[in-house]
C-alpha cells in the first residue's frame, strides 16, 4: 500500500478516461489528478485521453473540467494555481466516440501510438471506466478485441509496457452478474491488470485501521474474543435519495452499501495480520476473513424505509414521494444485520452493521466494545451506569479515534463516569487537500493493488448477501415506511441487538 508522502512520481504513462464528460471525471478524477500534481506525484510524462460520445475539442474538455475544479477549490476558499493546472491541462486530449463502436477503439489505438511516441510513455496505459456499469463488459471486451489490453500483442509500443483497467462501482448487482462480469474481464485481462474500485478504501481513516492495528503493540493483543464483546459498524447518511430515485429503486441500501463499503470495513477490522503490506498478502487475509463469515439468514437482517420527518431543521418527505420512486415502493433505504465470523479470533463476537439514508446524522464509524470489567469492586455503582470501554474509529466526519473508558469522578465518593480520550486527524496532521481518489489513482499508476478488490472477494461478498436479496425480493415488507426521516432507523433494528442483550450506539 502506498504512503503518498514518501513516494516518487509514477512512471510515464497514458491514462484513458472513458466517460470523460461525466460527473465522476469532472468532480473527482480530474481534481484528484490536480491534487497529485501539487504533491509532485503525477507522472513526469503523461497523456490524458478522454473518451466520450459528447462532441468536444480538447480545449473545450479541459475548459469544462477546469470550471468544475474552480468550484471545488472555491469550497475551501482556494483558487486554481495556473502553473499546476497547466501541468494537467497540457496532457489532455479528447476523443469523441461511442463506447459500443469498434471504430472508437481503432482511433484510440492510433492516438495512443502517436502520443506514446511523442511523449515517451513506454507503452504504459491505464484505462479508467468512469461510466455506468452497463458499459463495463462492453468496453473491456472492445479493448480486448482491439488488442489494447495485452501489452505483448500491442502496436502501441513494441517494447510492451503495462496495461491496467480501473472498474468503477457497482461491480454486479448480485452474485450471478458479478461472476459474469468477472468472467468477461478475465477473458481479456489477467487478474493483476484489473483494479476494482471501492472508493471507501481511498479514505485515509480506513487505511489507518491497518496502521492502528498492525503498527502498534497496544491494540493487537486485545483484538479478539477474549477482550472484545462486539463490534458495531455504522454508515449513516442524513441525505435522502435526492435525484437518484431511478438508480435507488433498482438498487436499495443493501446492494448499494453492504457487499462493498461495509464489508470492506469489516475486512479491515477483522482480518488476520498479513505477513507484509503487499497487495497479495493483504488480499489473501481478507479473502480468508470473508470465508469465515457465517452465511446470513433473514433472521439476521432488518430492512427499513424512511417516512417523512425532520432532519436538522428541515422538514423532508418520505422516500415514496421522492422523484422517480414508486408510490408503493418496497425498496429499502436502511439495512442492518448481525454477522458472525467463525474463526478462532472472532467466535462469539457479533459484528452489527447498519446503513441508511435520512438518518439523524451523517456518520461513518467502527465502534469496538470491550468486555465489561468485573464490577465487584464498585458495588455502589449501579451496573447500568458502569459503561464498558469503547474504541471508536471515526471514518467521517471529524476523522479520528476515540477511546471511552471509566474514570473516577472527583470527590470523596468512589463514583465512576465514562470519559473519552480523543485523537483527531485535523489536530495532528496538516492534510493535503484531497477528493478521496488521489491515493487510488496513484496506486493504479504504480501498480499497487492493495486497496482494490480481487475477483474472489467481490464474489464472496455477493454470495453472503445473496440469500437476503432473494428473501427480500420474494416478500413484501409489511410495515414500510417504518422509520421517520431524522431518526435512528426502524425499531426492528433495535430488536436485533436487544435479542442479544445489547443496544446500538447513538448516531451522533
Ligand atoms: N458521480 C459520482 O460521484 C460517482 C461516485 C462514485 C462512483 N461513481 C461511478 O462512476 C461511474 C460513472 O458515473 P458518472 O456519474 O460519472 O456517470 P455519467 O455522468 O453518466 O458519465 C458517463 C459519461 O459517459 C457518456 N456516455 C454515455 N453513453 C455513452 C456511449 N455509449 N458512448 C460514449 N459515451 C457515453 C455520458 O454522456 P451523456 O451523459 O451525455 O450520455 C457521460 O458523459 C459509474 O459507474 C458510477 O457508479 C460515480
Amino acid at each position: 500500500m502506498s504512503t503518498i508522502s514518501h513516494k516518487s512520481p509514477p512512471p510515464p504513462c497514458a491514462m484513458v478516461i472513458f466517460g470523460a464528460n461525466g460527473d465522476l471525471t469532472k468532480r473527482l478524477i480530474v481534481p484528484a489528478l490536480y491534487n497529485l500534481a501539487r504533491t509532485g506525484l503525477l507522472p513526469k510524462s503523461l497523456a490524458l485521453i478522454g473518451v466520450d460520445h459528447n462532441k468536444k475539442t480538447s480545449q473545450e474538455w479541459s475548459g469544462g473540467v477546469k470550471e468544475f475544479l474552480a468550484q471545488i477549490l472555491a469550497k475551501n476558499s482556494e483558487e486554481i494555481d495556473d502553473a499546476l493546472w497547466q501541468q494537467v491541462a497540457s496532457c489532455m486530449t479528447f476523443l469523441s466516440g461511442d463506447f459500443e463502436k469498434p471504430d472508437t477503439y481503432a482511433r484510440l489505438k492510433d492516438l495512443l501510438a502517436d502520443l506514446d511516441e511523442k511523449r515517451g510513455l513506454g507503452g504504459n496505459v491505464l484505462f479508467y471506466m468512469a461510466v455506468a456499469d452497463r458499459f463495463f463488459a462492453t468496453i473491456a471486451g472492445k479493448l480486448g478485441e482491439a488488442g489494447l489490453v495485452s501489452a505483448e500483442a500491442s502496436s502501441i509500443n513494441k517494447e510492451g509496457g503495462f496495461r491496467r483497467l480501473i472498474v468503477e462501482k457497482p461491480f454486479g448487482h448480485d452474485l450471478a452478474s458479478a461472476r459474469a462480469l468477472n468472467a468477461c474481464l478475465l477473458k481479456y485481462l489477467k487478474e493483476e491488470q484489473i483494479y476494482r474500485i471501492d472508493h471507501f478504501l481511498g479514505k485515509e481513516t480506513v487505511q489507518n485501521i491497518m496502521a492502528l492495528r498492525f503498527a502498534n503493540g497496544l491494540f493487537e493483543p486485545i483484538w479478539n474474543r477474549d477482550r472484545i464483546d462486539h463490534v458495531q459498524i455504522t454508515v449513516a447518511e442524513s441525505i435522502g435519495v435526492e435525484t437518484r430515485g431511478k438508480f435507488y429503486e433498482a438498487t436499495g441500501a443493501l446492494r448499494d452499501m453492504v457487499p462493498n463499503h461495509l464489508f470492506q470495513l469489516v475486512a479491515m477490522t477483522a482480518m488476520e495480520p498479513p505477513v507484509s503490506f503487499d497487495a497479495e498478502d493483504i488480499r489473501a487475509k481478507k479473502a480468508e476473513m470473508f470465508k469465515a463469515i457465517h452465511p446470513l439468514t433473514l433472521s439476521d437482517v432488518v430492512r427499513g424505509q424512511y417516512d417523512a420527518g425532520i432532519v436538522g431543521d428541515e422538514r423532508v418527505k418520505a422516500y415514496r414521494t421522492e422523484p422517480n420512486v414508486a408510490p408503493e415502493s418496497a425498496v429499502e433505504t436502511y439495512a442492518a444485520m448481525r454477522l458472525t465470523i467463525d474463526n478462532w479470533r472472532w467466535a462469539g463476537v457479533p459484528f452489527y452493521l447498519r446503513t441508511g439514508k435520512r438518518l439523524a446524522k451523517r456518520t461513518t464509524e467502527i465502534a469496538i466494545r470491550f468486555k465489561q470489567a468485573p464490577y465487584a469492586l464498585f458495588r455502589e455503582t449501579p451496573v447500568e451506569e458502569l459503561d464498558a470501554d469503547w474504541l471508536i474509529l471515526r471514518v467521517q466526519p471529524d476523522e479520528g479515534i476515540r477511546l471511552r473508558f471509566n474514570a473516577k469522578r472527583p470527590g470523596p465518593a468512589m463514583a465512576l463516569e465514562s470519559v473519552a480520550m480523543e485523537f483527531k486527524y485535523k489536530d495532528y496532521f496538516k492534510q493535503a487537500p484531497a477528493v478521496g481518489y488521489e491515493t487510488l489513482i496513484y496506486d493504479c499508476l504504480i501498480g499497487d493493488a492493495t486497496l482494490f478488490q480481487r475477483a474472489d472477494q467481490v464474489e464472496a461478498a455477493w454470495a453472503l448477501v445473496e440469500p437476503v436479496l432473494t428473501g427480500w425480493a420474494a416478500t413484501t415488507p409489511r410495515h414500510f415506511p417504518n422509520y421517520a426521516a431524522g431518526s435512528e432507523g426502524p425499531s426492528a433494528a433495535n430488536d436485533l441487538l436487544a435479542r442479544d442483550g445489547r443496544s446500538w450506539r447513538r448516531i451522533n
